[in-house]
C-alpha cells in the first residue's frame, strides 16, 4: 500500500503518536558519569575543556554521588589522579590511593548506585602509558598481574562491577581468576573490549592527567579502520570471562556497536568520550548549536545503535529532562 492511503506523516502530527512510536529508550539507568577524583578536602579544580566537570575530592564525589542518585542515573565511573606517578603505576592498586578511598566513602553514604571501576594504569605511570613499560614498549605479560592486583583492590574498596580499559591482551582472564581467587567470583567485569586509538580522549588526557609521555597507545589500542577485529576482540573478552562489552568512543563507532549487539546477545556498553562531550560543548557555547537537543540526539543514536548502558559527561545535565514520557 503506497500514497495517498500510506501517509507516514500520520502518527508524526502529534507528540502522543510519537510517544506512542518512539522506538527507543532513554532512560537515566542506562547512563554512567565518570567523575574525576583527587587527594585533599573540598577541592573542585574545573576541566577547561570539559564544561561542568572538575578534579574533585572524596568529599565533593560522595555530594555528587548523592546527586546523581536523587536523579536517577544508574552508576557511576571512578578516574583517579594520585598523589605521585612513578613506572609501575603503583597507587592503581594501593589500597589506601585515591580510588578506593572514594569507593569506601561513595559506598558508606550513597549505597543506591552502582559504582564502576576503571581499571588502567595510565592516570598512575609517570610515563603515561597503560602499562608498565620495557625496552620502550608496554609490556604486556608483566602488565597483566599489576591489572589484576588493582581490580582485586577496587572490589574490595567497594566496586560493584570492573572495567579494565587497558587493551593489553589476556587481562580479562588474569582479572576473572584474581577476583575469584580472592572471594570476589559475583563482581562481574564489563571490558572495554573494542577501545580504539583516538583523538576523541584528548580531554579526558587533560582531565586524568594520563597523556603518554612518548609515543602513542597505537601499539595496543585498536586502529579506527577496523571493525571485523572488533569483533575478535568482543569473542575473546567473553571467552574469558567478561560478563559485558564496550566500545569506545561511541559516536564515531555506531557501526561497530550494531555489529557487536548484532553478532553476540550480551550486555553493550558504549563510552561516550571527552572529545564528544567536549565537541557539543564548545559548539553550544558559540551559539552554533542547542547542546541539549544535540546531546539527547545522540545519546539516542547510540542507544538505537544497540548500546544497553552508556558512559556519558552529559549524564548529570541530562538524566533531568528524561521524563516518564521518554521511558
Ligand atoms: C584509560 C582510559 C581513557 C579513557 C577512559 N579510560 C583514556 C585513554 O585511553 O587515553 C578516555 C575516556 C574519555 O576520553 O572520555 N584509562
Amino acid at each position: 500500500m503506497s500514497f495517498p492511503a500510506t501517509r507516514m506523516r500520520r502518527l508524526r502530527g502529534r507528540e502522543a503518536f510519537r510517544q506512542l512510536v518512539r522506538e527507543t529508550s532513554l532512560t537515566p539507568r542506562n547512563l554512567v558519569a565518570p567523575l574525576f577524583v583527587c587527594h585533599g578536602e573540598r577541592v573542585r579544580r574545573p576541566i577547561a575543556s570539559m564544561p561542568g566537570h572538575a578534579q574533585i575530592s572524596v568529599d565533593e564525589a560522595v555530594d555528587k554521588a548523592k546527586k546523581l542518585v536523587s536523579l536517577g542515573v544508574g552508576g557511576l565511573i571512578l578516574f583517579g589522579i594520585p598523589a605521585a606517578k612513578d613506572p609501575e603505576g603503583r597507587e592503581a592498586y594501593d589500597p589506601d590511593g585515591i580510588v578506593p578511598r572514594a569507593f569506601r566513602a561513595i559506598k558508606a553514604e550513597a549505597p543506591d548506585i552502582l559504582l564502576w571501576a576503571d581499571v588502567c594504569l595510565c592516570e598512575y605511570t609517570d610515563h603515561g602509558h597503560c602499562g608498565v613499560v620495557k625496552n620502550g614498549q608496554v609490556d604486556n605479560d608483566r602488565t597483566l598481574p599489576l591489572l589484576a592486583r588493582a581490580a582485586v583492590t577496587y572490589a574490595e574498596a567497594g566496586a560493584d562491577i570492573v572495567a579494565p580499559s587497558d587493551m593489553m591482551d589476556g587481562r580479562v582472564g588474569a582479572i576473572r581468576k584474581a577476583l575469584d581467587d580472592a572471594g570476589h567470583a559475583d563482581t562481574p567485569i564489563v571490558a572495554y573490549s573494542a577501545k580504539y586509538a583516538s583523538g576523541f580522549y584528548g580531554p579526558f588526557r587533560e582531565a586524568a592527567e594520563s597523556a603518554p609521555q612518548f609515543g602513542d597507545r597505537r601499539g595496543y589500542q585498536m586502529d579506527p579502520a577496523n571493525s571485523d577485529e572488533a569483533l575478535r576482540e568482543v569473542a575473546l573478552d567473553l571467552e574469558e570471562g567478561a560478563d559485558a562489552v564496550m566500545v569506545k568512543p561511541a559516536l564515531p563507532y555506531l557501526d561497530v556497536i550494531r555489529r557487536v549487539k548484532d553478532r553476540f546477545q550480551v550486555p553493550v556498553v558504549a563510552y561516550n568520550v571527552s572529545g564528544e562531550f567536549a565537541m557539543v560543548k564548545a559548539a553550544a557555547q558559540l551559539g552554533w548549536l542547542d547542546g541539549e537537543r544535540v546531546a539527547l540526539e545522540s545519546l539516542t543514536s547510540i542507544r538505537r545503535a544497540g548500546a544497553d548502558v552508556i558512559i556519558t559527561y552529559f549524564a548529570e545535565e541530562i538524566a533531568p529532562l528524561l521524563g516518564r514520557t521518554r521511558t
